[in-house]
């Protein structure tokens, strides 16, 4: 088996319960931070990392998705007759090469392993990645880039991983967690969304993944766990049972859960202020609702 992750699967299929109701018709990963949907930031650290196949596990209602990856020839004449060539190559910079780009539907949402599972015809035995747009994380090396740097060294699974709060484990997969040097952690094993007080540390998974062909495999034969879902975790912690090594790794930057409207709200503030041409008025803008709280009060 090659230790090359040229693949990536990005889940997309979920229904985005907590954006109700502007997810009732925009996919959730169309959904902007400052400019460009969420999906164009998981693309862009995708490619950064060397990923050359896009596999897109959609659902109903994802068209939106679909067309955005499209040329738009009437609207490049249009730029192209208004001499807007720097339009025009923001335009490029969301176009994929053909054949680079493949959808699958998700019938129903049956959890994220599920969709992950759904994909299975597309992989060979290689390793293959897996990321969840949802999760925007902003850092110098992009974090699928980091983590494919380190699996070269480590090998077997490997997770993006991040301290939380201990009181926030039920939100996330929990590394149980052993020898670990700072960076990369060996994990024992997983668990989806465990109580904080039988979580085997506050270690959680992110929405990166570099994985195994044997997790697919475990897939097949997974039955739903935690609320009733198919998890990903689950199919991970079966391999590590099996001997498999897998890896927790914490990555340089900063993550921001686009899934919930705070961390949404959060992330458009900081790429907006890294933003040259936005900070200086949106500063301003937050120094002025900050005096005016604080007269409210
Ligand atoms: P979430 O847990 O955030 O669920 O899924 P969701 O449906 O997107 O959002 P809420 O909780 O209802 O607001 C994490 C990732 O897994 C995908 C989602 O699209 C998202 O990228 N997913 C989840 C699927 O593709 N299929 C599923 O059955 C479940």
């Amino acid at each position: 088996m090659t230790n090359k992750v040229t693949k990536a699967i990005f889940p997309v299929a979920g229904l985005g319960t907590r954006f109700l109701p502007a997810t009732k018709s925009v996919p959730k990963e169309i959904m902007t931070l400052v400019d460009r949907p969420l999906i164009q930031y998981a693309i862009d650290e995708a490619r950064a990392a060397g990923i050359k196949e896009f596999i897109f596990v959609t659902s109903r209602g994802k068209s939106a998705l679909e067309d955005y990856f499209d040329r738009a020839p009437a609207l490049e004449e249009e730029l192209r007759d208004k001499g807007k060539t720097d339009l025009l190559e923001v335009l490029e910079h969301t176009y994929m090469d053909s054949g680079a780009i493949a959808y699958i539907r998700q019938h129903r949402p049956l959890g994220l392993g599920h969709a992950v599972w759904c994909a299975r015809r597309l992989l060979g035995d290689e390793p293959f990645a897996v990321m969840l747009p949802d999760d925007v994380i902003a850092a110098d090396t992009p974090c699928l880039q980091q983590m494919i740097e380190a699996y070269q060294e480590t090998g077997g699974n490997m997770v993006a991983a991040m301290e939380v709060a201990p009181e926030k484990t039920s939100s996330y997969g929990i590394l149980d967690v052993g020898d670990d040097d700072g960076q990369v952690v060996r994990a024992r094993g997983m668990v989806e969304k465990p109580d904080p007080d039988s979580a085997p540390s506050n270690l959680a998974v992110i929405g990166r993944y570099i994985l195994r062909p044997s997790v697919m495999q475990n897939l097949e034969h997974l039955r739903s766990g935690k609320n009733g879902e198919i998890q990903l975790t689950d199919a991970i912690a079966a391999d590590s049972a099996n001997g498999e090594q897998t890896h927790g790794f914490r990555f340089r930057g900063q993550r921001y859960d686009c899934g919930s409207k705070s961390g949404f709200l959060q992330a458009t503030v900081a790429f907006g202020l890294a933003r040259p041409e936005l900070r200086d008025d949106l500063r301003q803008f937050i120094s002025d609702m900050g005096q005016i709280e604080r007269a409210a009060q």
